[in-house]
């Protein structure tokens, strides 16, 4: 059983997936996170993401692996746990071109899909209710004004010991979110199907609490 949770940048996708999964008992399973740990290793390794045969080069040779430890998702490149690194500046302004050529998305899916096989598990991301998991049970879309969200990405950077202004988080976010929105390849949008939450002025608390009633009525109806 999938609950799929797609939306923008700082939204509240990671937090309420989480903590819906802790909830349910279900398995977290975090895409951004892939797709910043596939960018941070084409940064660190320079890799010409123009050149078709050095990216193939790369891609069959980039080994992600994912555990959980204490509740934490933990990811690691060729045995370095780069948990923290992945969530720097530098990787969110490549991120999303990145993210955009088809054959690292093709890599992506594969291991998503592979990692819920058979699983009850919330998946959180931009194409998950459009592409990855069409059928999922349930769907959530998460939507905040990209003042809000600038805010809170501000206070989360902050946290990681790097400072940088609202102004140019708030550039940042809004051209991460033109580029996945407009991408030919599964783009950033809302599945037909699924239930939108505004969350601009939402605690988590409140969020979380949306979404279980959500998920609850669903389970009873089936
Ligand atoms: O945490 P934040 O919302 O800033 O971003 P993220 O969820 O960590 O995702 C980082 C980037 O990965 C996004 O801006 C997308 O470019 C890409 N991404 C994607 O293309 N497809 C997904 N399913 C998840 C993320
Ligand atoms: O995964 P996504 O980028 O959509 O957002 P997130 O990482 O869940 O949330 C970004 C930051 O906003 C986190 O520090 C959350 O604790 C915070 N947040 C919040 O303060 N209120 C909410 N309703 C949702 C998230």
């Amino acid at each position: 059983m999938i609950i799929a949770i797609d939306g923008p940048a700082a939204s509240g996708k990671s937090t309420s997936a989480k903590l819906l999964a802790e909830k349910l008992k279900f398995l977290y399973l975090d895409t951004g996170a892939m797709y910043r740990c596939i960018a941070l290793a084409v940064i660190e390794n320079q890799i010409d993401i123009k050149n078709k045969q050095s990216l193939k080069d790369f891609i069959d040779n980039f080994k992600l692996e994912m555990r959980t430890i204490n509740g934490v998702s933990v990811f690691l490149i060729n045995g370095e746990n780069v948990s923290k690194k992945i969530r720097s500046s530098s990787v969110s302004k490549k991120v999303s071109e990145i993210s955009a050529i088809p054959s690292i998305r093709k890599y992506m899916v594969s291991m998503q899909r592979s990692f819920a096989k058979n699983t009850k598990c919330v998946v959180e991301g931009r194409d998950i209710g459009t592409v990855v998991f069409p059928k999922a049970t349930i769907k959530f879309f998460m939507i905040a004004s990209v003042e809000v969200r600038a805010k809170r990405r501000q206070l989360e950077l902050r946290r990681l010991g790097e400072e940088i202004t609202l102004k140019d988080l708030q550039k940042d976010i809004e051209a991460r979110d033109k580029y996945d929105s407009e991408r030919s390849h599964s783009p950033l949008k809302k599945a037909f199907d699924a239930i939108e939450i505004d969350t601009t002025n939402m605690t988590l608390r409140d969020q979380l609490s949306v979404m279980v009633k959500n998920v609850n009525l669903k389970i009873n109806r089936k």
